[in-house]
Parts: C-alpha cells; structure tokens; sequence
C-alpha cells in the first residue's frame, strides 16, 4: 500500500530536484559520542561491500496531534476517554509528510536506492538496503565492528552519523548507527536471592483473602498468593478472557518455560492446574523448552499467577547475532526495542496490558534514538495498552555515576525506558504491614524527557518536600519516576523444576501487570474499554494506591531519596489496591 506510494513519489520526485551534488553533499552531524561507549570495543572494520538493512525514522507528520490524541482518550475527565485510535488511525498521524517522503527518496536516489527494502503501513519506518561502503558516505560515518566486553556481543556501529543538512528536519533517526546497546549488553532487572531461599523451604502456601492481613511468611517469601491479598485481586473472577490479553516482551533469547509454569502453578495457584499461555515469536526469537530464562519465567509465572485465567503471550524477540562479515547476507539492524515496537504496531488487534523488564541508562542511549522509541510507546498508549516498565535495580544510579558528556561528573543516573513518559513505571516494595520502598527500587528524573503535566502537582509537591538535598545531582524539570510500585524481593520462582528465590523491579512490574490485567477484564466485562495509558488516570487518582512512606533507594555513593507521604522517586504513587481501582472505574 504505502510502499507503492513511496515508489511514485520517488520517481517523481527525482524528475525535479536539481542542484543534487550540493543539496546532498551539505553534511551535517546527526548524533556522535565523544568516544566509543563504555564496554565496547572496536575490533575490526567490516568489508566494504557487507550488505546491510539500514532503518530510517521519518518525522511523523502529526505526531503532536498523535500526542494531543492519546492525552484526550487517557484523561479520565475528557469526553474522549476511553475512544482509543485503531491502527489505521494511528497510522494516519505518524504518516511523513509528501515533502518529508519526496526529500528522503531524492537522496535515496541520488544514491542510487531506487527502492526501500520494506515501509511500515504508515510509511513512517523506511528499511533500506546498502552497502557498508554506501552507508558511509550517505551517512558520513564509519562503522565498525564493535565488541561488548561483557557478553561477548558484536555489532555493527558508528561513533557518529551526518545527515545532509536539508534531511535533518525529516528524518528522526538512522539504526543502526550510534546505539551500541543489544538486549545481552543491556540489564535485565532482576538478581537471584540464594540468601532467602532458607525461609523459602519453609513456606507452606495459604488461601488468599481479598482485604485481610497477609502472612508474615511474605515479607521474605513473596508467592501469588501474598500479591493477591495484599493488592485485594484473591476474589476476582475474569470474565473477559475471550477478549482481554496480557503480554509479556521478552528479549535475550529467554525462553518461558511451560513445564515449569506448570510445576509453579501446582505449589502456587492450584486452581490454575492446566494452564498455559502463548509464544509469539518475533525477528526469529526462539522457544526452546529446554533452557528455561530466569526473567522469563519470573514475568510469566507471576502475570499468569495473578492474572489467570486471562490470556497470557509471550512475545520471544530475537536478539543480536554475532556479526559475522559475509557479502551475501545483510546484518539485520537488531534494534532492541524498534525490532518487537515495529511487530506490535503492524498487528490490528494488540494485548490490552504489556510488561516489560528491561533498561539501561539514558546518558549511553542517543537522544534520536530514546524520542523515536518513546513516540513508539506513545502509539501503542493511543491504541489503549497499558505498558508496564520496571524503573531498574540500582536505586538513583549504579557504578561510579559518571557522566560521559566530556565532564566527567557524578550524577544520578536515569534509566530508559523508565524516563519515557508514556509508560508506566514501576519501582519495588518488600516486607507487609506496612510494605516499605526496597533500597534497589530505581527512581529519579529524565535528562531527556521534560516532566509531563499529569505528574506536575504531584512531583511539585515531593521537589517541594525535598528542598536541597541531591541538589545538582538530577534534573528537576525532569519526567519524573517510578508511577506505581509492587513487591520487588523473594519472589519464588520454579526455574528447571526447582524454587529459587528472585528480586528487582523485574517482579514488580509483572505483578502491576497482572493487576491492571484484571482491571482491564472488569472494564470490558462491564461493556466498557479498557484502560489505556494509565498515567494521567493514576495520578489523578492516587488514593486507589496504597501510599508507601518509608524506605529510601542509595546510589551514586549518596543516600538517594526517600519515600514519604504522596508520590516519591522511589515508589512513585504506591502499590496498587484492585478493589480502589475496581469502585472508581465502575
Ligand atoms: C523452618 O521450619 C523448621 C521446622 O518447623 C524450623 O525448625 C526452622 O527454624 C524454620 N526455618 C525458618 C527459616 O523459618
Ligand atoms: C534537564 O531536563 C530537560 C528536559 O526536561 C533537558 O532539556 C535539559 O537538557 C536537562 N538538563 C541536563 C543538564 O541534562
């Protein structure tokens, strides 16, 4: 569809453009780190003639209106709540603008692409096919074979791209290019706890009641049935299971294991026996059954344990391939993120509720690339999915915090896609009556994404509180995080048939998930749709949380902050309460 329209404005287009050597030799700097990121090294230069896909990022022509959108149908007071976009509304928002999709095709043509590779339905993803040789020179840059020293990774990057002047206001982003981040090089939010595992052996488990006190066995053995009392879910029945879905992104080749979700639900949620869930496998991830994840398990036995019996996919998106040079297959661009983004958004009907348990620091990402995937997670809002993030394990930074601008100073570190303002972030708790912030919980303010007004009073009121202290260490002006919490530590889990212990905010936001899952199912059961983008709901409603007002989460060799009545950088507005959030969506 699109890509026949770009064809034509290709060939017509390039029939007037004139000047050529001028308008297209004009290069300018698109993104460049001072030096190759931290962890990387190069290790060789790839042959000229390695084919490989290059993804440009056109400027969505109305994405503003997109944004306008998704606030109108995710403010509850708006006459729009609730009216989600389709995908083909969606589609005509982020849709480049001729003028956008005639100067990009005159400087494919000028370099000799008559046709991209593959459009998205909208037009807005443009993957081409070059040569290394030819993307050096439309780019300005210089790849290399990159190496990360932990995970053994390789990659194909750039310390800097050039876009010919004219191009910059239309394209928003070339991948890959300047992220060095793959899935294995990037954290994984969660740690096993063989310390816990002693007061694990003894849990015997026990009914869960909606509204009573739990056991004092879940302050260090958290199992669904601890979740299900302390967030009042243990009496809800789903109805809506033909139509509502959660979904779990899973990367890192970690495979959701089935025989032990089974062995999980027989200790953990008897009345579950039988159950199972979906893998949707995306960019060739796998399935293999025979190497269960810790994450991936993690996310699904708790989704499926809080949520059952609502439809559970887990989505196994490929990771990065060692780059090997062969002049016959291109590498793939492997963008963590761009690769599942790119799949949901092609897909007419989507999972209601998504989590995902991944992130890294925002200073090693390239803003282009960080505002591209954002304005992606921002589509998926528009089209009425709540997406869970888990806002990281290092309290306000780990490691020495240093920034790598050139000045070389300690500052929190913010993590990404926690700092998007377009999902849901979501810090961790640990103990009961009262839960307190767990130190790891990562919290803090966006470098990048200025705060959003739903969380102005909110964050104005915490700043307010705070008065000097971290003074000069983060951004005040910041989007501010985590939104929510959930339990974060002595998760069991049954990974290869046997119980370890697991913490991180890794756990927290599945069990956010599953919570707003059956949210969602009481919404579409009652006729109604579903959530959406929860922010501008929740912070309007922070009394259907369960505030959590001590506990505080140290980095960067400082005590971080600390949680305290109202929202927080540690546990945003609190934990969730079904059955508050129940009576005032009704
Ligand atoms: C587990 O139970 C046994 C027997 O009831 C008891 O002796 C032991 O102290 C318990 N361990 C923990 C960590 O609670
Ligand atoms: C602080 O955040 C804003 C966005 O809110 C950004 O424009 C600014 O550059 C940031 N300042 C620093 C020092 O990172």
């Amino acid at each position: 569809m699109y890509w026949s329209t770009f064809v034509v404005l290709a060939l017509g287009a390039s029939s007037f453009s004139k000047p050529l050597q001028k308008r297209w030799d004009d290069l300018t700097t698109k993104h460049s780190w001072l030096e190759v990121p931290e962890g990387w090294e190069l290790q060789s230069l790839p042959p000229a003639d390695q084919p490989m896909l290059l993804r440009l990022g056109l400027k969505q022509d109305k994405f503003d209106e997109l944004v306008r959108n998704l606030y109108e149908v995710s403010e509850p007071s708006h006459a729009r709540y609730g009216q989600h976009l389709s995908k083909e509304e969606v589609d005509t928002l982020v849709a480049p603008h001729p003028d956008t999709v005639s100067a990009v095709n005159d400087w494919l043509m000028y370099h000799g692409i008559s046709e991209p590779e593959s459009t998205t339905s909208a037009g807005e993803w443009v993957t081409i096919r070059v040569t290394v040789e030819q993307a050096e020179k439309m780019l300005g840059a210089k790849y290399g074979v990159y190496r990360h020293d932990k995970s053994g990774d390789t990659v194909l990057r750039t310390v800097s791209y050039s876009l010919p002047k004219e191009l910059h206001s239309h394209i928003d982003v070339v991948a890959p290019t300047t992220y060095f981040g793959t899935m294995k090089s990037m954290k994984a939010t969660h740690f096993l706890q063989p310390e816990l595992d002693v007061h694990a052996k003894n849990v015997s488990d026990v009914e869960p009641i909606a509204n009573a006190v739990p056991p004092a066995s879940c302050a260090t053995t958290i199992t669904p049935s601890c979740l299900r009392t302390l967030y009042n879910t243990a009496n809800y029945v789903p109805k809506a299971t033909s139509t509502n879905k959660l979904g779990v992104a899973g990367y890192l080749d970690e495979f959701a294991n089935r025989a032990d979700l089974a062995t999980f639900v027989s200790r953990f949620r008897t009345d579950a026996a039988g159950v199972t869930f979906t893998t949707t496998r995306v960019n060739g991830g796998g399935d293999d059954q025979t190497d269960p994840g810790v994450e991936a398990n993690l996310d699904i036995q708790y989704t499926i344990g809080i949520s059952f019996p609502t439809p559970n996919i887990y989505y196994s998106t490929g990771g990065s391939p060692p780059f090997i040079p062969d002049s016959t297959t291109p590498t793939n661009t492997n963008e963590p993120y761009l690769d599942w983004l790119n799949f949901i958004m092609a897909q007419s009907t989507i999972p209601q509720t998504f989590t995902t348990s991944y992130g890294e620091n925002e200073q090693t990402i390239p803003a282009d690339y960080m505002a591209s995937v954002c304005n992606l997670f921002a589509q998926l809002g528009a089209r009425g999915a709540s997406i869970m993030f888990s806002s990281g394990d290092s309290g306000v930074g780990g490691g020495n915090c240093r920034t790598n601008d050139g000045r070389n100073v300690v500052q929190f570190q913010p993590a990404f896609p926690a700092s998007c303002p377009f999902v849901t972030t979501v810090g961790g708790t640990t103990r009961v009556n009262p839960e307190v912030a767990v130190s790891f919980s990562g919290g803090g303010f966006s470098n990048h994404f200025a705060r959003p007004s739903y969380q102005n009073t909110a964050v104005t009121g915490f700043l307010n509180a705070l008065g000097n202290t971290n003074a000069g260490l983060f951004n005040t002006t910041g989007r501010a995080y985590p939104d929510v919490a959930a339990q974060g530590s002595g998760f069991q889990v049954v990974v290869g048939g046997r119980v370890t212990s697991v913490g991180g905010t890794s756990a927290s936001s599945p069990t956010v998930a599953g919570v707003i899952a059956l949210v969602n199912d009481f919404r579409i059961s009652n006729g109604k749709a579903p959530l959406g983008f929860l922010n501008p709901l929740i912070y309007a409603n922070p009394s259907a949380f369960n505030d959590i007002v001590s506990g505080s989460n140290p980095g960067c060799g400082t005590n971080g902050f600390t949680a305290r009545t109202g929202w927080d950088p540690v546990t945003g507005l609190g934990t969730p309460d079904f059955l508050k959030l129940q009576s005032l969506l009704g």
